[in-house]
């Protein structure tokens, strides 16, 4: 009996799956015709034309639509947060960095959460380096094959202990440590799950359960999902970077793949000290625009990932032209500080074009500013970046963070931070 029970759920949620995945759009002939929300007219009807208007009226505007509707309310309160050291090797890739490992107690003594960052800061510098803030998807100790790196605390709640994805240097090749320091920058990396596991059934171990008024299974409207989490701990980090001597925390760029692409944005637009917001290949309520509906959709976002928006999120899924605002405003959030968008050709999941375009519509309030957005509104060949003020490329492959990516991020911080 069992078994034809579990046999027959198991049918039911393959037809959901084959039925939703043939809603999902890869044909640019079937992208519906919409109408792009305005950027620089307010809900009143209000033509914003001055910087000053933009960040008094729309910019609220726009912020709280994304706070009230999309991720959720960021809470206010500000919860007690403990850093140990808990090792330093001065002599990691060959002598060329130093690995500090720093552990985060989130927290009161009765009720804590931990999350240990990875600092890897590069041995010659004349000074205070700049730094890029960035989740890692694996573990710290899957970033490269050093013995010494710990695992995140948050390791044998997440992932069974055989699943080979926790392997030490399991994800390096996302991460070119030697490129990144040997051009003068130090990276702050952190497991995501120990900040909010990726799972909606260990949402009491995530920092949203430190909060008052903590609800376990995400009921209120606007209540912030994983996303806003993880947004709100890449800020935890600047604020750790901040008293770090060997990092001039006046230039951090915050970079994310894919949801943490996503995270990454929703971060650079809430917090003004991330001075560089790198979207990689983020997607679907990331970078790319949702009236689109090419790729990743909002049905299927809200209902395999719910967890990751606030609850209001789901009324938009099947109903994208209802969406009042889309991604490119929330870009142009982050003027005038710099952005960069990428995404991979491969990658139609995430909708390359829809991330373009978003880009590129984010330049009119780089332009307010008297900067430079991108310039022209069609899509760059690959492996042809276009470095501007807002920048964008995209290139050969899959989903992922390859070297090429690396090499372009640290082109255009050289040139900006
Ligand atoms: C899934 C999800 C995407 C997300 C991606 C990732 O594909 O549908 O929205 O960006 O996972 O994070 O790798």
């Amino acid at each position: 009996m069992r078994t034809i029970v579990c046999l027959l759920v198991g049918a039911v949620c393959a037809a959901n799956v084959a039925a939703q995945t043939a809603r999902i759009n890869q044909d640019e002939s079937k992208v519906p015709e919409f109408t792009l929300p305005e950027i620089l007219v307010s809900e009143s009807g209000q033509r914003i034309s001055t910087v000053e208007e933009w960040e008094t009226v729309r910019k609220p505007e726009i912020l709280s639509f994304f706070s009230e509707n999309v991720y959720g309310e960021t809470p206010k309160e500000r919860i007690p947060v403990k850093w140990t050291v808990l090792s330093e090797i001065g002599d990691a890739l060959d002598g060329k960095a130093t690995f500090r490992q720093v552990l985060f107690t989130f927290g009161n003594p009765d009720r804590t959460v931990d999350a240990i960052l990875l600092l890897v800061i590069p041995n010659k510098k004349e000074g205070p380096v700049p730094a890029f803030v960035s989740y890692n998807f694996n573990g710290n100790h899957s970033i490269c094959d050093d013995q010494r790196i710990y695992y995140p605390p948050i390791f044998h709640k997440v992932k069974a202990p055989d699943d080979i994805s926790w392997e030490r240097g399991n994800q390096k090749s996302r991460w070119n440590l030697d490129m990144i320091v040997d051009a003068g920058y130090a990276l702050a990396t952190m497991c995501y799950h120990d900040i909010c596991p990726d799972n909606p059934a260990l949402r009491d171990c995530s920092i949203a359960s430190l909060f008052s008024g903590f609800n376990r299974n995400m009921q209120d409207y606007n209540e912030w999902g994983a996303i806003g989490a993880w947004a709100w701990g890449l800020s935890r980090i600047a604020d750790y970077l901040e008293t770090v001597d060997e990092i001039d925390a006046s230039r951090l760029a915050v970079m994310g793949h894919s949801r943490q692409g996503k995270a990454a944005i929703w971060a650079g637009a809430q917090d003004e000290r991330f001075k560089v917001v790198i979207s990689n290949e983020s997607g679907c309520t990331g970078a790319a625009l949702s009236k689109r509906v090419f790729g990743e959709n909002l049905s299927w976002i809200t209902s395999r990932f719910g967890y990751w928006f606030c609850p209001a999120y789901r009324q938009y899924a099947d109903r994208e032209e209802a969406l009042p605002y889309d991604q490119h405003q929330l870009l142009a959030v982050i003027a005038p500080r710099h952005l960069y968008v990428s995404s991979a050709e491969e990658d139609k999941w995430s909708d390359p074009k829809g991330e373009f375009l978003a880009a590129y519509h984010a330049g009119e309030v780089y332009e307010l500013y008297g900067l430079k957005g991108l310039a022209d509104s069609v899509m760059p060949e690959i492996h042809h970046p276009v470095h501007c003020d807002v920048a964008y490329h995209v290139r050969a492959g899959k989903h992922d963070v390859t070297d090429y990516d690396w090499s372009c991020y640290l082109d255009y911080c050289d040139k900006y931070l």
